[in-house]
C-alpha cells in the first residue's frame, strides 16, 4: 500500500460506433491501459472508464446505408469494440454508451446550468441542406471541386489533392454526398456556447501545469486569434438527443461526447457503490486524466474546462494527448495494408508484442510514433523473447530438476552483507527510476531500462556458464546461488513489465512462481521474492515475419471488402443477414403506371405504381438515367412493405430496385416476361 493512497479517474477517447478499431486507436488505449495498470499496482484507487462515442450524422447515415436502425449499429459495434479492447487487455473498469440514460441526464444538466448562467445564445445560420434527404449537410457530406485546383471530387472543408482548406460554399459544382442532390442554402436557428466567457479562467487553467508544454503553446495560438462562439445544436433528422427546450434540435455530438466520461463513470459508481458526486467537486481530493489523440485538443483543453467551470464542477487534472500512428514510417494506408484493424492483428500476431512495442516507443509528448513492421519482429524478438523471456526458460530447469523447485532468498545468494546491501540498493534505484518513468509517461526510457537490467541478467548467466555448473557436484550449492540470482531478477523483471504485458506477466506470477494473485509493486521488494518455481511453461514465441506479411495482405483484403463511407456504389457486399431478416422485406413486382418528372427535384422522377390492385406512389433517384416515357408500362420490382418517407416533394410508399453506382448509370431490375404485378419475389 502506497503511503498516500491517490484516487484517480483517467479516460481515453471515446471511439466512434461506426467504424473499427484500428491499430492508430490502440496507441491511445495502449498507453492509458499501461498507465492505469501502473497506477492500480501501486496501490492506488484508479478507475478507467471509457464508452462509444454513438451520436452525429455519420452515424446515423451509416445506419441507413445499412438498412438498420442507429440502435442496432451502435450495439452491433459496441460488441466489436468491447471483444478487440478486451484481446488487447484493454482494463476498462466499465465501457458505456453515449447513448445513454446517464449520458443523457448529465447532458441536460451541465446544458442547462451553462443555459442559466447565461452562457448559451441562439442564432440564425445559413447552411448547405440536401433538399431530397431533407437534412443539412456537415461538409463532409457535401463534395465537388476544389476552388483552387479544381480537383474533382473534394470534401467540403479541405482539398486532399492541393491541401486548400475552405468553406462548403466556395465548391464548385457541389453535389450531397448522400443523395446527389445539389445542396440548397437553408436558415436554421442554432444554439451556441460563449466560450469567450471563459476566457479568463481558461488563460489560468490552460497555463496552469495541466497541459503539456507543446499543447500551452498551441493553445497561446488560439487565444491570440479570439475564443469564437461554439455551435452546439444540431436539426432534426439527428441521431443524438434532444435539447430539452428546444424540440426538433439536437445536442451536437461533441456536447455530449466529454461528458460520455462522465456517464460512463456514473454507470461504473452504481454498480460499484463509489460516490459519483464527489469526484465532480473541485478540491474533491480526486484526480481526472484525460489521455487523446492530439487532434482532439481544442474540445478538450477549451470547451470541454469551460462547460465543466459553467456547469460548476470541477476540471480535469491534465489532459495527455499523444501523437498519430505512423506505419513503416508514412501515413496508415489502405492499398498499402498498413491500415490494420485490431482484428486483424489479433488474427495474426500476440497483443502483448504491439503492446512492448508502443511502450518502447512511446513518451509523453505529442510526436508521432512510427511502427515500423521489420523493427517490430526484430524487437520483439530481441528483447521480450531473446532477452526477458529467455532468461526464465533457460535457467528455471536447473532450480526445478536438482533442487525440487526450491528457490534461496536475496539473503542467501548474495555473498555477504556487503553484497546483500548493494543489491537490494540496486534493486530500489532501478524501481525508482522505472517507476518515474511509468508515472512521467516516458514509457520508452522504463522499457530501455527495463531491457538494461535483461541484457546484465542474460550476461551474468553467460558468464556463470550454469549449464557447466550443473555437471559437477561440488559446484550444487553454487549452481542453487546463481539460478536463484537470475531467476530473482526475472521476477524482478516481470513485475516491472506488469502494466505492459498483463497477460505474460499473470502466467508468470501465477503458473511460474505459484502466487495465487497478479503482481503488485511491493513485489519489487527483495525480500518478498517468492521461494518456490513451478516447471516453466511457454511463455511467448518469436515472430514469424509471414505472420507479419499475412496481416498486411489481410488488411489489403479488408478494405476492399468494407463498405465505401458515406455512400457506397455498391461494390461491397453488406454484413451477412440471417434468412428471417431475409423474410422481413416483401419484394413485389409492380407495373409503373406513370412516371413524371419532379418540379424542383433533379434526381426524381416521381412514379406511380401499380401492384395489382393497389398502387403506389414512390420517387425514385433514377431521373438521369431514364426518360418518364421509356419506363411507363414496365414492370420492375419494389420493396412495398418499407415505412413511408416524407420527402419534399410528398410521401414515398416504397422503394424501387435499381443496379449501378448512381447517375446515368442505373439500371432498374424487371422480372422476366409473365410475372404479374403483385406477385411476391421469392
Ligand atoms: O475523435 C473521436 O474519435 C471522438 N469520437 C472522440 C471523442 S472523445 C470524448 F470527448 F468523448
Ligand atoms: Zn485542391
Amino acid at each position: 500500500m502506497p503511503e498516500h493512497r491517490r484516487t484517480l479517474l483517467v479516460t481515453s477517447a471515446l471511439p466512434y460506433a461506426n467504424g473499427s478499431i484500428h491499430l492508430g486507436h490502440l496507441v491511445e488505449y495502449i498507453q492509458t491501459d499501461i498507465w492505469v495498470r501502473f497506477q492500480k499496482m501501486r496501490g492506488h484507487d484508479c478507475v478507467y472508464v471509457c464508452a462509444d462515442d454513438a451520436h452525429g450524422t455519420p452515424i446515423m447515415l451509416r445506419a441507413q446505408h445499412e438498412g438498420i436502425t442507429p440502435q442496432a449499429l451502435i450495439e452491433r459495434v459496441a460488441r466489436e469494440h468491447r471483444a478487440d479492447f478486451a484481446d488487447f487487455l484493454i482494463g476498462f473498469d466499465n465501457y458505456h454508451s453515449t447513448h445513454s440514460e446517464e449520458n443523457r441526464e448529465l447532458s441536460a444538466l451541465i446544458y442547462q446550468r451553462l443555459r442559466d448562467a447565461g452562457h448559451i445564445e441562439t442564432a440564425t445560420i445559413t447552411q448547405a441542406y440536401d433538399p431530397e434527404e431533407q437534412m443539412f449537410l456537415p461538409d463532409r457530406f457535401i463534395k465537388g471541386e476544389c476552388p483552387r485546383c479544381g480537383a474533382a471530387d473534394q470534401y467540403g472543408d479541405s482539398c486532399e489533392v492541393c491541401g486548400a482548406t475552405y468553406a462548403p460554399t466556395e465548391l464548385k459544382n457541389p453535389v450531397s454526398a448522400v443523395s446527389g442532390a445539389t445542396p440548397v442554402e437553408k436558415q436554421s436557428l442554432h444554439y451556441f456556447f460563449r466560450l469567450a466567457d471563459f476566457e479568463d479562467s481558461l488563460r489560468a487553467w490552460t497555463g496552469g501545469g495541466h497541459l503539456q508544454p507543446e499543447v500551452s503553446n498551441k493553445l497561446g495560438e488560439w487565444f491570440k486569434e479570439g475564443l469564437r462562439n461554439w455551435d452546439i445544436s444540431r436539426d432534426a433528422p439527428y441521431f443524438g438527443f434532444e435539447i430539452p427546450d428546444a424540440p426538433g434540435k439536437y445536442f451536437y455530438v461533441w456536447l455530449d461526447a466529454p461528458i460520455g466520461y462522465l456517464a460512463s463513470f456514473k454507470h461504473y459508481c452504481e454498480r460499484s457503490g463509489k460516490d459519483f458526486e464527489a469526484y465532480l467537486k473541485e478540491d474533491s481530493g480526486t484526480e481526472l486524466y484525460h489521455f487523446i489523440g492530439k487532434d482532439i485538443i481544442y474540445f478538450h483543453a477549451l470547451f470541454w474546462p469551460a462547460m465543466l467551470e459553467g456547469a460548476g464542477l470541477r476540471k480535469p487534472d491534465a489532459i495527455f494527448a499523444h501523437g498519430f500512428l505512423t506505419v513503416n514510417g508514412q501515413k496508415m494506408s489502405k492499398s498499402r495494408g498498413t491500415f490494420i484493424k485490431a482484428r486483424t492483428y489479433l488474427d495474426h500476431l500476440h497483443p502483448e508484442y504491439l503492446r512492448y512495442y508502443f511502450a518502447a516507443k512511446l513518451d509523453a509528448g505529442v510526436g508521432d510514433i512510427d511502427l515500423n513492421l521489420e523493427d517490430f519482429t526484430q524487437r520483439v524478438n530481441s528483447d521480450l523473447v531473446g532477452k526477458y523471456v529467455n532468461i526464465a526458460s533457460r535457467s528455471a530447469n536447473f532450480i526445478v530438476k536438482q533442487f525440487d523447485g526450491r528457490l534461496l532468498g536475496v539473503d542467501e545468494f548474495c555473498a555477504d552483507a556487503e553484497a546483500l546491501e548493494r543489491y537490494v540498493s540496486d534493486v530500489e534505484v532501478h524501481t525508482k527510476i522505472i517507476a518515474e518513468a511509468y508515472e512521467a509517461r516516458e514509457f520508452s526510457q522504463a522499457m530501455r531500462k527495463i531491457m538494461e537490467i535483461a541484457a546484465q541478467i542474460n550476461q551474468y548467466f553467460d558468464e556463470q556458464e550454469p549449464w557447466k555448473l550443473a555437471k559437477d557436484p561440488a559446484q550444487k550449492d553454487r549452481l542453487h546461488q546463481v539460478c536463484s540470482r537470475i531467476l530473482h531478477g526475472f521476477h524482478q523483471l516481470s513485475v516491472l513489465l506488469a502494466p505492459v504485458l498483463p497477460g505474460i506477466t499473470r502466467r508468470v506470477a501465477r503458473e511460474l512462481f505459484g502466487l495465487a494473485r497478479d503482481f503488485t509493486w511491493d513485489d519489487l521488494d527483495p525480500q518478498r521474492f517468492p521461494r518456490h518455481l513451478n516447471p516453466f511453461k511457454h511463455l511467448a514465441q518469436r515472430i514469424d515475419s509471414d505472420k507479419v506479411q499475412a496481416m498486411i495482405d489481410a488488411s489489403k483484403e479488408d478494405m476492399s471488402a468494407s463498405p465505401a463511407t458515406p455512400k457506397s456504389t455498391g461494390e461491397a457486399i453488406a454484413a451477412t443477414i440471417s434468412f428471417a431478416d431475409f423474410a422481413k422485406v416483401d419484394l413485389r413486382v409492380a407495373r409503373i403506371a406513370k412516371a413524371e418528372a419532379v418540379e424542383g427535384a433533379d434526381k426524381l422522377l416521381r412514379l406511380t405504381l401499380d401492384l395489382g390492385g393497389e398502387t403506389r406512389n414512390v420517387f425514385a433517384g433514377i431521373k438521369s438515367a431514364y426518360q418518364p416515357a421509356d419506363l411507363e408500362g414496365k414492370l420492375t420490382v419494389m420493396v412495398a412493405n418499407l415505412a413511408p418517407r416524407k420527402m419534399r416533394f410528398g410521401v414515398s410508399e416504397g422503394m424501387v430496385l435499381a443496379a449501378g453506382p448512381g447517375g446515368e448509370e442505373l439500371y432498374i431490375l424487371e422480372p422476366h416476361a409473365g410475372a404479374q404485378p403483385g406477385m411476391r419475389i421469392q
